[in-house]
């Protein structure tokens, strides 16, 4: 959710910035621009859209060695050209981009900003019209710089160039991510290092609150006080190929195939010289240590948090609650006396997951963060972290990082039950060597799940998914990735929910997706199915081998009956990949949607 790229150096800034922007493009947006400084002055570039767009519009003839670049997702005010960033003060001295959420600028433009006419609707804009109006006050820029900052409330990552100075940019941050990265004469900002990854590897983190300084040749930290603060980079450790689509159309289809390696590669990780299971002793010690866990998620995470409540409370007999972050928030339960938070988030950086972190180590409770992004807000923020191993995840549908997710929760589960000295009769890590296997043979066979896309939802306007115990969870994952790439109206349910108020809602043709991989359910299943069948729906059932019936549409190859949703799931994103697919939807960049939900 929005992007910021900056860079002072030697090289052609607006390549730079450009190809910096279209790795960031994955987050979502809805508008970009770039400025560049050189002795002309600032050269402003902004279009609503695609940097495609912004690529044709920039000027080529400016040769520039500094500048900012950005990706809009609209909080306040339309996707519109005026809206997009950089935005400039009224002098047109000072330009800023800014990433974040501004909740006191109605208050700081009545207090400052009075006598200056706006040019857009934005919050952005107050800072850098703040900046100035300060800056005319002290007569010292970083002083401006610093005493605004101090006055923002919310969730900021924003960098800032003068036009009198073609040697620094200002860099501050609160909430939102983002990243010094560093080079030989030259120096980079970025949200991600994906970014500017071509430029360098190696990056510096950036705390809340903390001012930066960043000039061709150094890089200065600074508390709001001026305090200078040293810190040692850290590598980046993403290789590039991860970051490209190689031969695949899309990032989404690259990232279901690659399931069965992150599969193996999380055994790797997690495995010891012994065969046995290798995490973390203080995060045994953690779970060891808690009555109860509180799963905290969003969106695919959160579906994944249902699943891994299954292993811990059926291995570890851990009672567990899973939330949805945004709703934790602001309605906290009445906790246990020694609860363990686990805040499951492929990007490390979702808003309305930290908003909890931020409250509940308030309380003093510990936390553990499992994601795909070790250096993330959540993982620094939280006193353990479990690393998914998955690769970078583009796609803003999110498959790979789902399954490892359940991998991970299914590792954790054990260790504690192993721990607690509870004797089980199921190894995963064994396990999911089947179940990578498994998701080899299904990925194998796209032509299948492309016929039936056609065949469900070429044309419909909505589909219903259904599934009792573990499938109801995989049902839910499964309407969320179709609707969100393919704008098909899915909804999953437990099938025995249907007949209390949604079978209203089947007529002749409509789709309905059965999932059964349980046996204690079946035959239940099969019950619902029936029931929708009578009222005319598009019936399909999707079961494991071994409970398969005649007429099943595709039956899935046989793996543990508690680690069924890494397989089962992966029908389902196929089926909403192809179904994006036939009608010619982004399937990579869904409307509306960002990879990375970094505002509440
Ligand atoms: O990065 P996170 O796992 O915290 O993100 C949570 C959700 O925003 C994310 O899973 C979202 O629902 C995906 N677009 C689903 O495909």
């Amino acid at each position: 959710m929005c992007g910021i790229v900056g860079y002072i150096g030697n090289n052609d800034t607006k390549e730079v910035l450009l190809n910096g922007l279209e790795k960031l493009e994955y987050r979502g947006y809805d508008s970009a621009g770039i400025a560049t400084l050189n002795d002309n002055g600032v050269n402003l570039f902004k279009v609503k859209g695609r940097i495609a767009a912004l690529r044709e519009r920039v000027d080529d003839t400016n040769h520039a060695t500094m500048g900012i670049g950005h990706t809009r997702w609209a909080t306040h005010g339309a996707p519109s050209e005026e809206n997009a960033h950089p935005h400039q003060s009224a002098s047109g001295r000072f330009t800023l981009v800014h990433n974040g959420v501004i909740e006191n600028f109605n208050e700081i433009k009545a207090e400052y900003l009075s006598d200056v006419t706006l040019a857009s609707e934005t919050d952005t804009e107050i800072i850098v019209q703040l900046i100035e109006v300060l800056n005319e006050q002290y007569n010292d820029v970083l002083e401006a710089f610093r005493e605004s900052v101090a006055l923002l409330k919310g969730s900021y990552a924003i960098a800032l160039i003068d036009r009198n100075d073609q040697e620094t940019i200002y860099v501050a941050k609160n909430k939102s991510p983002l990243l010094v990265g560093l080079g030989d004469n030259f120096n980079v900002v970025a949200s991600d290092s994906m970014a500017t990854l071509k430029e360098t590897d190696q990056y510096l983190e950036i705390n809340d609150k903390e001012i930066v300084i960043v000039k061709r040749d150094n890089v200065k930290i600074q508390d709001l006080n001026g305090v200078a603060i040293t810190r040692e980079p850290f590598t980046a450790e993403i290789d590039a190929t991860d970051i490209e689509k190689g031969t695949y159309p899309h990032f989404m289809l690259k990232e279901i195939d690659e399931q069965p390696f992150v599969m193996r590669n999380i055994i790797q990780e997690y495995q010891d010289e012994q065969d046995e299971i290798k995490l973390d002793p203080s995060v045994r010690q953690a779970m060891l240590d808690s009555d109860r866990v509180y799963i905290i998620a969003a969106g695919t995470s959160y579906h994944a948090g249902l699943v891994g409540k299954q292993f811990i409370e059926k291995l570890a007999n851990v009672p567990v609650e899973v939330h949805i972050a945004s709703e934790f928030s602001y309605n906290m339960p009445l906790l246990s006396e020694k609860p363990l938070f686990v805040f499951i988030s492929q990007s490390g950086e979702t808003a309305d997951s930290r908003s909890v972190l931020v409250k509940i180590k308030e309380l003093g409770h510990p936390a553990l963060t499992i994601t795909n992004v070790p250096g993330s807000t959540l993982s620094r923020e939280a006193n353990y972290t479990l690393h998914l191993h998955a690769g970078p995840e583009i796609a803003v549908a999110s498959t790979k990082a789902y399954t490892a997710q359940i991998a991970v929760l299914a590792i954790l589960a054990v260790d504690t039950a192993k721990a607690k000295g509870i004797d089980l009769d199921f190894d995963p890590l064994q396990e999911l060597g089947i179940v990578a296997s498994a998701m080899e043979a299904l990925t194998d066979q796209k032509e299948t799940f492309e016929q039936m896309a056609r065949d469900y939802f070429a044309t419909s306007r909505n589909a219903f998914f259904i599934g009792r115990g573990m499938d109801y969870f995989v049902v839910q994952e499964a309407a969320l990735k179709l609707k969100e790439i393919s704008y098909i109206q899915a909804e999953g349910f437990a099938g025995g929910e249907l007949k209390h108020g949604t079978i209203a809602l089947i007529e002749e043709g409509t789709p309905v997706v059965a999932i059964s991989t349980q046996e204690n359910v079946n035959y239940s299943i099969r019950g619902n199915v029936q029931e929708v069948e009578a009222r005319g729906a598009n019936s399909c059932v999707v079961s494991l081998e071994g409970l398969n019936q005649e007429n099943d549409s595709f039956i899935l190859p046989h793996v543990h009956e508690l680690l069924t949703p890494l397989v089962s799931v992966v029908p389902m994103q196929l089926l909403a990949y192809y179904a994006a697919l036939h009608r010619e939807c982004d399937v990579d960049k869904p409307r509306n949607l960002a990879k990375s939900v970094t505002v509440e």
